[in-house]
Formats: C-alpha cells, sequence, structure tokens
C-alpha cells in the first residue's frame, strides 16, 4: 500500500488518508535557526510507492526547497516511485517571459524533474496546455470547478445567475462551473498593470439585473475580482458571488473583497482560508487510487 507523507503544508494528508485508507507516514522537516531547512526520513521507506503531499501558498519558496529536498532524500533511500500531490502550485502565472526577466516556471520545472520524481497530481493549474511536457515529467491537473459548483447551488441564494470570468484565462472554469449549474456565461477584459493592479474594461449588458457568480482560479491580491465586481456592478447586476479554487488571499484581500460588495465567497482547501468550504480530497483521493 502506498505510504503518504505530509510536508509542512500538508494537512490534506491526513484527510487522503483516511478516504484511500493509505498509512501516514513522517519526516522531520524543521526549520533552523539561522533559516535553512532540515529533512529527514526516519522510517525505512525502501521499496515504497510514496506520496508527497505539500501546498505552496504564502512562502513558496521555502515549501519547494523542502519538498526538493525530501523526495532526493526519499529517492536516495531507494523508495519505488514518488508521487507528488501539490494541490496549489506556485509561480504558475509568470508565464510572458521577456529578455532579462526570470522564468521561475520552468526553473522549478527543471528542479523537481531533477529530483527524479515520479508524478505530480495539482488542482486547477493556472497554465493550459501540456503540463507533462512543460515538466517533463507525468503531470495530472485535476479540477475542483463541478464540486465548487454543486456548493455554490446548495448554498448560493441566486436566481438565474449569470457566471462571469473576470479574464479570458478564466473561460475554462467559468465555462465548467455554468454548465454543471445549467447556467449561461461571459467573460471581462482584463489587463494586468502590475502584481496589485488591473484594470477590467466595462461589463456586458447581459449583467444587467442578473445575480453574477465570478469565477476565478486564484484570488491573490483581491485586485482582479474587485475590479470585475466595480464593472458588473456599473450595468446593474444584483448580487455578486465568488469563487475560486485557490484562495491566496494575500495581505488584506479578503477585507478588499467584502467591502467591494461581494455577497458571499466560496474556496477550496488548496490553500486554508476562511472560504475554504469546498474541499478538494476526494478528488485527489480518486486520482491517486486510479494511478498507483
Ligand atoms: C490570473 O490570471 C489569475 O487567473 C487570477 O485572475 C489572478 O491570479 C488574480 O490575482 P489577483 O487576486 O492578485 O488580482
Amino acid at each position: 500500500m502506498p505510504l503518504i507523507i505530509p510536508a509542512t503544508q500538508g494537512v490534506l494528508a491526513v484527510k487522503i488518508s483516511k478516504i484511500t485508507g493509505y498509512p501516514l507516514g513522517y519526516a522531520q522537516l524543521e526549520r533552523l535557526p539561522d533559516g535553512e531547512k532540515y529533512v529527514r526520513v526516519p522510517v525505512d521507506v525502501e521499496g515504497e510507492d510514496v506520496i508527497v503531499v505539500n501546498s505552496f501558498a504564502h512562502r513558496p519558496d521555502e515549501m519547494l526547497l523542502e519538498t526538493i529536498f525530501l523526495i532526493e532524500t526519499l529517492k536516495e533511500y531507494g523508495v519505488r516511485s514518488v508521487t507528488g500531490v501539490f494541490p496549489y502550485f506556485p509561480y504558475s502565472r509568470f508565464e510572458r517571459v521577456i529578455r532579462g526577466e526570470a522564468y521561475p516556471l520552468r526553473i522549478v520545472a527543471d528542479l523537481l524533474r531533477g529530483t527524479g520524481i515520479d508524478r505530480m497530481i495539482v488542482v486547477d493549474f493556472h497554465v493550459q496546455g501540456d503540463l507533462s511536457s512543460i515538466f517533463g515529467f507525468e503531470v495530472l491537473n485535476v479540477t475542483a470547478m463541478r464540486k465548487i459548483a454543486r456548493f455554490v447551488e446548495k448554498n448560493f441564494d441566486m436566481k438565474d445567475p449569470l457566471v462571469v470570468a473576470p479574464d479570458e484565462r478564466a473561460v475554462r472554469w467559468a465555462k465548467t462551473v455554468a454548465e454543471e449549474i445549467g447556467s449561461d456565461y461571459v467573460y471581462l477584459r482584463k489587463m494586468r498593470i502590475d502584481a496589485e493592479n488591473v484594470i477590467v474594461d466595462s461589463a456586458p449588458k447581459a449583467a444587467s439585473g442578473r445575480d453574477v457568480l465570478i469565477v476565478d482560479d486564484i484570488i491573490s491580491t483581491g485586485g482582479t475580482v474587485v475590479q470585475a465586481v466595480k464593472a458588473l456592478k456599473k450595468v446593474g447586476c444584483g448580487r455578486v458571488y465568488v469563487a475560486c479554487t485557490h484562495a491566496i488571499l494575500a495581505g488584506n484581500a479578503l477585507r478588499k473583497l467584502l467591502e467591494c460588495g461581494v455577497e458571499d465567497m466560496v474556496a477550496t482547501d488548496t490553500v486554508l482560508s476562511p472560504i475554504s468550504h469546498v474541499s478538494v480530497a476526494d478528488i485527489l483521493s480518486e486520482c491517486i487510487q486510479q494511478i498507483i
């Protein structure tokens, strides 16, 4: 039976272990007084299929490095395979590269591939396309959007809602949610100025008088949703609800969202937040059981 090892932000490992019945292992992961990482695998894992669970929100660099240390150590120990379960994966939004600018996703992919990792499972990864080619090992990308949609249907009091993607990238998620709740969807045009500021064009008249559900993969600073809400309110939409997979909620994002007039919000537990009402543990467990 595969062994599940949670890393520092691998809280989902407990739920996954309960659902799959796979045992929970342990790795010693310490932050030393000088900030360096100490990693030790204290149990015999030779010949085992090991699942490492970690989420990279809030402390992405530290979590990435400890994960790399841990996988390398497991491989040296002689495990049969390592599957990384990384519900939130960082650096996925840096796609455009101009000369002189680092391309972190490629660098991170190279580092992870270098550990000898066999495969990883991610949730609603921001980049579209063949992730296995980008990373150079097998990548399975599962979606939480159908489960989010079911939560929305049950818990948000919306009448004939219009699903809104706050930018073109989010269309695929808005479409999935709209299909699931039997609604229609539109998208807004967004231009990013910098990490905290975006401009969102005017919303379509179709939103006027309708309750709206904004659907995105990530809410980081909240800038995108706040601007989308403003644009939708300008055309006289009804109540505004928000759903996303990864609620990073950096800084005062949650306050900004509440203050701009959002009625209610939901996210998953890929990142733990006050709005993480939907768990992806069952989705990840099903995927794990299909491949290992
Ligand atoms: C980017 O295109 C993503 O899909 C999100 O729209 C973005 O990460 C949201 O970031 P923020 O909350 O900082 O505007």
